[in-house]
């Protein structure tokens, strides 16, 4: 498909027009970075793989009920979604504690997290997506409190959902990033990504710390085979028929 306009490039992805006004073209770059991008880098296919999982993922979750701003992958690493008012807010769901959280808390690694943590970020890189409290969230009135009770719940499911097709594929889900979009009636759904750029994931084969490490902590903390820990993970996710 041919794409229109840039509208928005950011660190892994850029956003273009398509020649349907409620539909854009997303294209995953191999860009990588880290620590909001003081860390910078290059991991080859990674468009490709991120663009793959995250339309299986999204295929996944939309049998499940959940809306999604996914259409369809129209190349290898480009996928058309529904152009939404993305809400400037991160939301981090954690099953086990890892990277910030323990690094803020002093929680060991691994930590089992029961029922799972569900924290909202506020999307803003000058800021350094500081976290926030609900009443931060209140005063920045970024959403609603009943469409803040609606991304909890959302996030929740998602995390059923996600956990256990992970499961199926040995695979830990330990935490994850999600973004949401707003349809002009005020409808929330989920957008952006569901990759190894986005999600911690250990390979339940090892318990070694540094083997079991799928995603882009590989990246962050120089561990080598970064392409190898993806690719693993596109191969066990494709592996998995999406009835979940
Ligand atoms: O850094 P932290 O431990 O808070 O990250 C929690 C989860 O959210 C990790 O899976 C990380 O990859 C993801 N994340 C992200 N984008 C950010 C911040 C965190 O995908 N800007």
């Amino acid at each position: 498909m041919v794409a229109g306009q840039k509208l928005y490039e950011g660190k892994a992805k850029i956003l273009y027009t398509t020649e349907d006004p409620n539909i854009l073209l997303t294209h995953f770059k191999d860009d990588a970075t880290a620590f909001n991008a003081q860390k910078r880098g290059r991991i080859v296919g990674k468009g490709e793989i991120n663009c793959t999982i995250s339309s299986h993922l999204f295929q996944l979750l939309e049998s499940h009920g959940i809306r999604t701003h996914w259409i369809e992958q129209s190349s290898p690493n480009e996928m058309r979604v529904r152009s939404v008012k993305i809400v400037p807010l991160e939301v981090v769901v954690r099953n086990l504690a890892a990277g910030s959280l323990c690094q803020q808390t002093g929680i060991p690694l691994g930590t089992e997290l029961s029922p799972p943590l569900v924290e909202f970020y506020y999307k803003n890189d000058a800021l350094g997506d500081p976290l926030l409290t609900l009443d931060r969230l209140r005063v920045l009135n970024l959403a609603t409190p009943e469409q803040v009770s609606q991304l909890q719940r959302m996030a929740e499911q998602i995390n059923q959902h996600l956990t256990a097709f992970f499961q199926s594929c040995g695979i830990t889900l330990v935490d994850f990033k999600l973004e949401f979009g707003m349809e002009p009636d005020g409808t929330l759904l989920l957008a952006d990504e569901i990759s190894p750029d986005t999600c911690r994931l250990w390979n339940q084969a090892t318990t070694d710390p540094a083997e079991r490490v799928m995603d882009k902590d590989r990246f962050r903390q120089n561990l080598g085979q970064v392409e190898e820990g993806y690719r693993q993970v596109l191969e066990r996710v494709l592996a998995q028929s999406i009835d979940g």
